[in-house]
């Protein structure tokens, strides 16, 4: 290679609003596949390991810094959306110009890491100062059309809204993917004037400025159109995401996950899910979920944010939210578990049964019908259907706590703060108001008394009122 290679930054153009969603949110903040569109433009920029990772904010920022600030970008303001030649520049003072600058548009969010970094090669080989990332459509709609001279080489990139009828018909797009030694892009982005339809300064101009002065410019032409279509409609948005989901259930069938109905699952791009896990229709695992392997996750269920070990079995319609499943449990049909719900190893959660920051031990129980909340429960204990922890009086919350091996009969109270000995027993229909000590029977029902004969005679003194 000749002499050094020059350091990669990646500019990310964020700034716009985005009008054609129609939304008071920004179009990049709206989520694709679980998080926000420009993420995912991030994430595959970062892929590439650049020296550093700026992205122009402008519109909604806060909530941009909000949203996308872990560290992974700088932020550069753009206090006017003036055009994406404008909100280029204002990365000026940030990135040193002697590098090569890979510029992405935000709303690209199907873009995959690999076709960047072919891209970025491809550009560094081919000596231009500037180069265009390019793809043939269908429908060319809206788009920068490519244009090209009798041989091939790039001309300029014409806004669809300044296009003649005849540039119109070309089907070559830019995809608003450039890379270009900074140090000469920067003097012609200063020099850029206005457009004059839309009164903004478009990083497309300067392709044409370049041209001009008699420097190289590239387009490259890339095969998979649909990977770098830009995201303008609420259409596109669900289309977009359709394909981050339609790309993790390929990746997940690879590693040896089975989906019953792949186009009818959704899989959070970050979840994790391991062999031989069955995976039944209308599944949604959202955020940084994990499911292990062996697992079964039945129809209609909802994961966020959740842990599920190994051999688990979810029935149909439940679901969780930062929440633990051990190896081995087996929760719903029909269950809710609120966030710190922790079901550990073998333990077992029925159907209606709504549990909350609750720890429910090894192999323990709670098959119908029950509210957990704020509880510890050791292992091998039996809740039976209907039991409620009463864990807010009010104005607070407060802890029930059983030991290992307590029985619950059905149909109980537990009023916190309540402490349950090792091995007791609480008899049905029970409010439990004081702790029970280990290996004791609690009783708070009051005692029945059965009346003989009482529905024959109610029968004959409703006949004699009858005949008065
Ligand atoms: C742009 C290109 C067009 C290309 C298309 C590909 C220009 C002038 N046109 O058009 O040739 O075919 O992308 O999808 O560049 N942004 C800012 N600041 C601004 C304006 C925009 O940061 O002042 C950001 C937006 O947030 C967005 C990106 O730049 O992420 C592109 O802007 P957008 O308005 O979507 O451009 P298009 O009209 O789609
Ligand atoms: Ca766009």
């Amino acid at each position: 290679m000749a002499g050094r290679r020059a350091a990669l930054d990646v500019l990310v153009l964020a700034a716009g609003i985005g009008k054609r969603l129609r939304s008071k949110t920004i179009k990049l903040l709206h989520p694709v596949a679980g998080r926000p569109m420009v993420a995912h433009v991030l994430e595959a920029a970062a892929e590439l390991r650049p020296r550093s990772l700026v992205t122009v904010i402008g519109h909604q920022a806060e909530r941009m810094r909000e949203a996308l600030g872990d560290g992974a970008t700088r932020f550069v303001l753009q206090r006017e959306p003036l055009g994406t030649g404008h909100a280029v520049l204002q990365a000026a003072r940030s990135v040193d110009p002697r590098g090569t600058l890979l510029v992405l548009n935000g709303d690209l969010p199907m873009i995959r890491p690999a076709t960047l970094r072919r891209f970025v090669a491809q550009h560094r080989r081919s000596g231009a100062v500037l180069s265009v990332l390019t793809a043939e459509v269908a429908d060319p709609t809206g788009y920068g059309r490519v244009v090209r001279d009798g041989r091939g080489a790039l001309r300029a990139v014409v806004e669809h809204r300044d296009a003649s009828p005849e540039v119109r018909r070309i089907r070559e797009i830019n995809c608003g993917i450039y890379c270009a030694q900074f140090a000469v892009l920067l003097p012609t982005l200063r020099r850029l004037t206005p457009n004059t339809a839309q009164g903004e300064y478009y990083l497309t101009d300067a392709v044409r400025g370049l041209i001009e002065r008699g420097q190289k410019v590239a387009a490259v032409l890339h095969d998979d159109a649909e990977e770098l279509m830009g995201v303008n409609t609420r259409h596109e948005l669900a289309r977009a995401a359709r394909t981050l989901y339609a790309r993790k259930a390929e990746a997940l069938q690879a590693a040896g996950v089975t989906l019953l109905d792949a186009e009818r699952t959704w899989i959070d791009p970050r979840a994790r899910i391991g062999p031989d896990t069955l995976i039944y229709p209308n599944v949604i695992i959202e955020g940084e979920s994990r499911v292990g392997r062996d697992c079964v996750v039945g129809p209609g269920c909802r994961l966020t944010d959740s842990t599920v070990g190994a051999g688990a079995q979810i029935l149909d319609y439940c679901v969780m939210q930062d929440s633990h499943i051990g190896p081995g449990a087996r929760v719903g049909p029909f269950a809710r578990l609120r966030p710190g719900s922790i079901l550990e190893a073998g333990s077992r959660v029925g159907n209606f049964v709504e549990i909350k920051k609750t720890r429910l031990g090894r192999g323990s129980k709670a098959n119908h019908l029950t509210y957990l909340g704020d509880a510890t429960i050791g292992p091998d204990c039996n809740i039976g259907a209907g039991t409620i922890t009463c864990n807010y009086d009010g104005a607070n919350k407060h802890v029930t706590v059983l030991g290992r091996g307590v029985f619950v009969g059905s149909d109980t109270q537990l009023v916190a703060p309540i402490d349950i000995g090792d091995g007791a027993y609480v008899g049905a229909g029970a409010t439990i108001t004081k702790d029970v000590p280990a290996g004791a029977l609690a009783l708070s029902r009051s005692p029945q008394k059965n009346i003989e004969g009482w529905v024959a005679r109610r029968a004959r003194r409703g006949r004699s009122k009858a005949r008065r």
